[in-house]
């Protein structure tokens, strides 16, 4: 799988959204060097860790705003993120089992989940943002 890079149509339409995600692109990167390298489980479970802090802190941000804007379908997107955190949970049990096979697998799930969570959920609440910020938020 090839590494992730960002586009502009991955773009929300706000700077601090865009930056959050850029960031967990760049983490998700970083997971697969670490695999690629042969690293240590310690290493990978470190670099998978500081992944999953930072999303935990860019989902709670995401809803805070979500949640500013009234946005009618916050409770699935919620949902959704929250069932991210379990299934990195059993993945990294996986993991945990066989690093060899796990780390790809842990690698692939994610790239794959980000980009399509990005592109699809959270460009839903696009129009509703750059509605309710205005101007402010094109920059
Ligand atoms: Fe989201
Ligand atoms: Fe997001």
């Amino acid at each position: 799988m090839a590494l992730l890079e960002w586009t502009d149509k991955m773009s929300v339409g706000i700077d601090t959204i865009d930056a959050d995600h850029k960031k967990l692109l760049s983490l998700v990167n970083e997971l697969h060097s670490v695999v690629r390298k042969k690293e240590s489980p310690d290493t990978v479970g470190r670099v998978l860790r500081d992944l999953m802090a930072y999303a935990d802190y860019h989902f709670e941000a995401e809803e805070q705003l979500l949640r500013l804007i009234r946005y009618p379908d916050l409770d699935r997107h919620k949902e959704i993120h929250g069932k991210l955190k379990d299934q990195v949970a059993a993945l990294e049990e996986r993991y945990r089992d066989d690093p060899k096979k796990g780390s790809v697998r842990m690698f692939d799930f994610l790239s794959d989940w980000l980009m399509r969570h990005i592109l699809g959920e959270d460009m839903k609440y696009k129009a509703l943002l750059l509605e309710k910020l205005g101007k402010n938020a094109q920059k």
